[in-house]
């Protein structure tokens, strides 16, 4: 059992508060993903999991038990950093087994503990190395060896992938989901990068300004976003947002649920345009539309579409409305119906 459990938690620097009164459950045996633009606080909530920069009020539990006093040491937990932390003069062994060494584990042990963690990662014939004649890659895998060697109750991640290449970085996704499988321990790993939050958490916490705005499994956060920070935040390209009703309603749908064709079509919403700019994906192809003075992206698995006169249509069941206040009019009630009855009016025939 490993469940984390913020109570009330603030943190201040100086007089400047940047998480207030925060409340919030990690389960246990999840891979709970943090995400938030730069700088809304992620880094500090995970700073305060690991005890290294404690909170100001309020109290954090770990199973049950209220660790808010208990130092870093002692907290049965590992950090795993975004620069990997590891030390340069030390050979890929003696950086792993550091912390065991201090903790006067005998050396059979050790060597046991070494080997079990490095074939789990795959560096274990790397051992008598030194870190800068390695990988970015290789070097993300001492850093993570050496957090499991602990075996903690908790793993805290801090972007660990975001030194790396766009192809490496892939490849280790898959390979965090498959240790977090074998593991079953724990993870809370904090990203700005949407896509690494969607692939690889069982659970999105999604954060700005010190604040939790949706907290879902990543199905739930795509498809039923509560309010228009969700909607915008998640999703590659991202989400359309058109203003309607005098700017009182948003107007949302993704670029991957337009239609596009050479004539009008019969769907809700359909609207003639111009596609203005074409970029080709590979798999698939990103068009911009302008259409009555608004862009649009759409993601289409058709490459054919010429820039020029287009139409683009949407089906009801794809748009999202959000009022005023950004937070989303449920999608089959009533209100929804009737806004969409007031905006949808148009269609080209
Ligand atoms: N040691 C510190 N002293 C003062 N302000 C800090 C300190 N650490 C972080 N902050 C501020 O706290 C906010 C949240 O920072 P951080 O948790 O690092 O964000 P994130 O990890 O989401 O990018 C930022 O405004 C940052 O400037
Ligand atoms: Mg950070």
């Amino acid at each position: 059992m490993a469940e984390i459990r913020f109570e009330k938690v603030s943190k201040k620097f100086g007089t400047k508060t940047i998480i207030k009164d925060l409340d919030l459950t990690i389960e246990d045996g999840s891979f709970t993903v943090m995400i938030g633009p730069s700088g809304c606080g992620k880094t500090t909530l995970l700073r305060m999991i690991a005890g290294i920069g404690p909170q100001t009020s309020g109290k954090i539990y770990l199973d049950g038990k209220d660790i808010s006093d208990i130092p870093p040491a002692k907290r049965n937990v590992a950090m795993v950093f975004q620069n990997y932390a590891i030390y340069p003069t030390m050979t890929v062994r003696e950086n792993i087994e550091f912390g065991l060494k201090n903790n006067k584990v005998p050396k059979e042990e050790r060597d046991r503990l070494v080997r079990e963690v490095t074939e789990s990662v795959g560096i274990d014939d790397l051992l008598e190395r030194k870190p800068n004649t390695l990988s970015g890659g290789q070097r993300q895998r001492i850093a993570l060896a050496r957090a499991m060697i602990k075996k903690p109750k908790v793993f805290l991640m801090d972007e660990p992938l975001s030194n790396l290449d766009a192809k490496l970085r892939s490849g280790m996704r898959t390979e965090l989901i498959e240790l977090h499988k074998r593991l079953k321990t724990t993870f809370v790993y904090v990203t700005h990068d949407q896509i690494e939050a969607m692939s690889m958490a069982s659970h999105i916490i999604l954060m700005n300004d010190g604040e939790i705005i949706q907290s879902d499994s990543p199905r739930d956060i795509y498809n039923n976003p509560k309010n228009l920070f969700t909607a915008q935040f998640i999703g590659s390209p991202q989400m359309n947002v058109l203003k309607a009703a005098g700017n009182e309603i948003s107007f949302c749908f993704r670029p991957e649920k337009v239609h596009m064709s050479i004539e009008a079509s019969n769907l809700f919403y359909c609207r003639k345009g111009e596609i203005v700019t074409k970029e080709m994906l590979g798999s698939e192809t990103l068009y911009q539309i302008r259409f009555e003075g608004q862009s649009v992206m759409v993601k289409s698995l058709d490459d054919n579409f010429q820039e020029g006169p287009i139409y683009i249509s949407v089906d009801k069941q794809d748009i999202l409305l959000f009022d005023i206040d950004d937070k989303i009019i449920p999608p089959h009630s009533t209100q929804h119906e009737q806004w969409l009855n007031i905006i949808g009016g148009v269609t080209y025939a």
